[in-house]
């Protein structure tokens, strides 16, 4: 494939920003339709127990308030509704609102009161009188510790590889030993866009403008949830004001909408506040034990990796933590083990590389705590434990570039300025860090369709059902199409966001650019072949008799690859067409390539800490990532993804945290302002590298991507180096002041 100046691999910018700047791209709830109504949640005050009693009159007696919907008077569903699952859901029973008085969590979406205004709706809402009976919730998950069970139905198979070796014998044996417990807190995903349905109703079809990661998903789960047709229902995401995972499944305010519109036969938006986004989804809160075994020089003999995570009474929520402890380093001997232990909280979901973020945090810490106790450099460590092959599987790494992630960021970074002992790097009254970690994520390649249309002016239209959560999909979709058929990149227009077009899975797991790329890829090569005839077939074409497989269109040429004087201007084959060529595919990867090799993205992560002893700020002043991801399509854009991964990085070693007030069983920071996350203030410079990396099996354009590599290992990194800048190692995310004050050692001379 050719590169052409504004195609694969060019730092284009997003062809969406314009309309973002400029307010011209719409987001869920700015959709308008005639007579819409606006629907607000109550919200349950209480975190367990059951409704005795709803009294809607006063709410129901302002101007303007249309219903008052609850579990007592919703229209009813079909039996569909019992067994509905999403895409993305966890074994178990999925939570179904308004489905009857159970109080499952605090937060539960009990009532939706639909007004004309917004302001009725929500003053409305605070008038609704509901009664409770209220039952004794466990949220806290250290007095469940003993009732932590492993799920008997798996999300995925390979998350649990078996043991290999006698851990425990070799354990036993090893000269040096480590036994280290990790704790991380629950997190909420808080994307600036909160989540919002606008549900139009238009004699009897259902056309939602939501936000989520997977329109086709939401379609496929209201069709179900309200046993409509799929002919039905439409869904629309255009635009995604991030979402980081927490817009995979459908969220309860799409049933709300969706519910109202067709009790009411008119259209309705639910919108949620920023509170009740803390009532969706989020990152688990986890409990783990690492045990390494290393001989004296550290080289790793044994590795053992416990983990539990909460998870709701009502579905198994498993993610990826522990298979890249038995992944990732050669070493015989490992056994690698998660449990769940179910809290009255609502659901976990996926958020930004779900386990592979909580799960390498702790490998990546008891790594460097082992790289004290045998007197080895931590990046020397991992290079003595490299292993060019998937330890699980005792399988080949299709590409593994981590190698030169260390080499190239460590260079970048000044590691070898690091002096080995703690507290040994000081400027003025601050105290400094270098800290390091592996990142490893899997890489993807989801069966995925799509469809490219030519039209006879010589635009290309590009359509698949994926969406863009502010990653670049648009972008680089158009980037594909140009360079798949030397056209310029205003020449493309892109599509997606949209149940009715072709189909693709949610966007998430880093699985789009790869996925619905491929996708596109397959769909122009459609249009290449049919141009190819076109052109073949014009009088004395230079083209005729050339197979496909030997054409380039590149600078508005199509011609030979073979024998580049045999060609003829695009333009002049397009537009003698007399109706616009279409090629719509199904795109799968390759199930033997899947098979024999593993397919992962790495990087190496290296951070630099500074503490100030006198005022106990605590920043992190600099991280280089560098990132082994196969074929980067859009280096401005990847970078964005990077850049914005290692800032989550930074919010998860140092700030972010949902507290729960176990009296109550409610998250209780669930603001903006308590719940923290790094500002401006708190990001200093990042510097992202993208190592070469050739991939061949995956897919036909070699790509991994890059939307979850970046956080995983940047924890790490980060509370390696406030280890090396203090002395003290903080196990329990997020390293606030606090807990460094209350572990320094009493040797330590703080000024403070
Ligand atoms: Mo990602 S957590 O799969 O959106």
């Amino acid at each position: 494939m050719s590169v052409g100046t504004n195609s694969i691999g060019k730092p284009v910018s997003r062809i969406d920003g314009p309309a973002k700047v400029t307010g011209r791209a719409k987001y869920a709830a700015e959709f308008s339709a005639p007579g819409l109504a606006y629907g607000v949640v109550v919200s349950s005050v209480v975190a367990k127990g059951r409704i005795i009693s709803i009294d809607r009159s006063a709410a129901l007696a302002v101007p303007g308030v249309i219903e008052v919907f609850a579990h007592d008077n919703r229209p009813s569903l079909p039996s569909s509704h019992e067994k509905y699952t999403d895409q993305v859901a966890a074994p178990g029973s999925p939570f179904r609102p308004l489905y009857d008085g159970e109080i499952l969590f605090s937060g539960q979406p009990v009532a939706l009161v639909v007004a004309e205004e917004l302001e009725i709706a929500r003053f409305a809402a605070s008038l609704v009188d509901i009664r409770y009976e209220t039952e004794e919730a466990v949220t806290d998950l250290d007095t469940q510790i003993d009732q932590a069970f492993e799920p008997p139905e798996k999300r995925a198979p390979d998350w649990d590889p078996p043991a290999r070796g006698d851990v425990d014998s070799a354990l036993s044996r090893s000269p040096t030993r480590i036994r280290t417990e990790y704790r991380t807190p629950v997190e909420h995903h808080n994307p600036m866009e909160t989540f919002g349905s606008t549900a139009v109703w238009n004699d009897g079809r259902l056309t939602v403008y939501d936000k989520t990661q997977g329109a086709p998903n939401c379609q496929e789960y209201l069709c179900s949830v309200f046993g409509l047709a799929k002919d039905k229902v439409r869904v629309l995401s255009p635009y995604v004001g991030g979402a980081f995972g927490a817009g995979l499944r459908p969220n309860y305010q799409l049933f709300m909408a969706a519910l109202a519109a067709i009790g009411l036969k008119r259209s309705v938006r639910v919108t949620l506040t920023r509170q009740q986004m803390f009532t969706l989804g989020y990152r688990p809160q986890t409990l783990q034990t690492l045990t390494l075994g290393a001989e004296n020089d550290g080289r790793l003999v044994a590795v053992k990796h416990d983990a539990i995570a909460n998870t709701s009474r009502f579905e198994d929520y498993q993610e990826p933590t522990v298979v890249w402890s038995g992944a990732l380093y050669s070493c015989d001997h490992s056994t690698v083990t998660s449990r769940l232990a179910r809290l009255d909280l609502f659901t976990p979901c996926d958020m930004r590389a779900p386990g592979g973020a909580v799960g390498m945090y702790a490998l990546e810490s008891a790594m460097d705590e082992l790289s004290y106790a045998v007197g080895v450099d931590p990046l020397e460590l991992r290079l003595k434990n490299y292993s060019e092959r998937d330890q699980n599987k005792n399988r080949p790494i299709s590409s593994k570039a981590l190698k030169d992630c260390y080499l190239q960021g460590a260079e970048r970074f000044g590691w070898s300025k690091r002096r080995p002992e703690p507290r040994s790097m000081r400027e003025g009254r601050e105290l400094i860090g270098y800290g390091m970690a592996t990142g490893i994520w899997s890489a993807f390649f989801v069966p995925t369709s799509a469809r490219a249309i030519l039209a006879p002016d010589g635009t290309l239209e590009i359509a698949c059902a994926t969406a863009d959560i502010g990653t670049g999909t648009y972008t680089i979709l158009a980037q594909i199409g140009a360079e798949m058929l030397g056209l310029p990149l205003d020449k493309v227009i892109v599509k997606i966001g949209d149940s009715d077009l072709p189909s693709a899975p949610v966007e998430g797991g880093s699985w789009t650019a790869a996925s619905a790329g491929s996708a596109v890829v397959e769909a122009c090569k459609g249009i290449r072949k049919e141009l190819l005839k076109h052109a073949s077939a014009i009088n004395s074409s230079p083209l005729q008799g050339v197979d496909v497989a030997d054409v380039t269109i590149v600078d508005g040429q199509i011609r030979m690859t073979s024998d580049p004087s045999r060609a003829m201007p695009l333009s002049e084959v397009v537009m003698g067409l007399k109706e616009p060529i279409r090629s719509e595919v199904s795109a799968a990867p390759d199930e033997r390539a899947l098979e024999e090799y593993s397919h992962y993205a790495h990087s190496a992560v290296f951070a630099e800490v500074r503490l100030d002893e006198e005022l106990g700020m605590l920043r992190v002043a600099r991280v280089v990532s560098a990132v082994a991801a196969g074929r980067i399509l859009n280096p401005k854009t990847a970078r964005s993804q990077i850049l914005g991964a290692v800032v989550g990085g930074i919010g998860m070693a140092l700030h972010e945290e949902t507290v729960i007030d176990h009296r109550y069983g409610r998250f209780m920071n669930h603001n903006l302002a308590e719940y923290h996350v790094p500002v401006h203030a708190d990001v200093h410079a990042i510097d992202v590298i993208f190592v070469d990396e050739q991939e061949h099996r995956l897919n036909p354009l070699g790509v991994k991507g890059v939307g979850e590599i970046g956080i995983v290992g940047t924890a790490a990194a980060i509370a390696n180096a406030v280890f090396h800048a203090t002395g003290v190692r903080v196990r329990d995310l997020p390293i606030t002041i606090d807990k460094l004050l209350e572990l320094r050692q009493p040797t330590s001379n703080h000024a403070a």
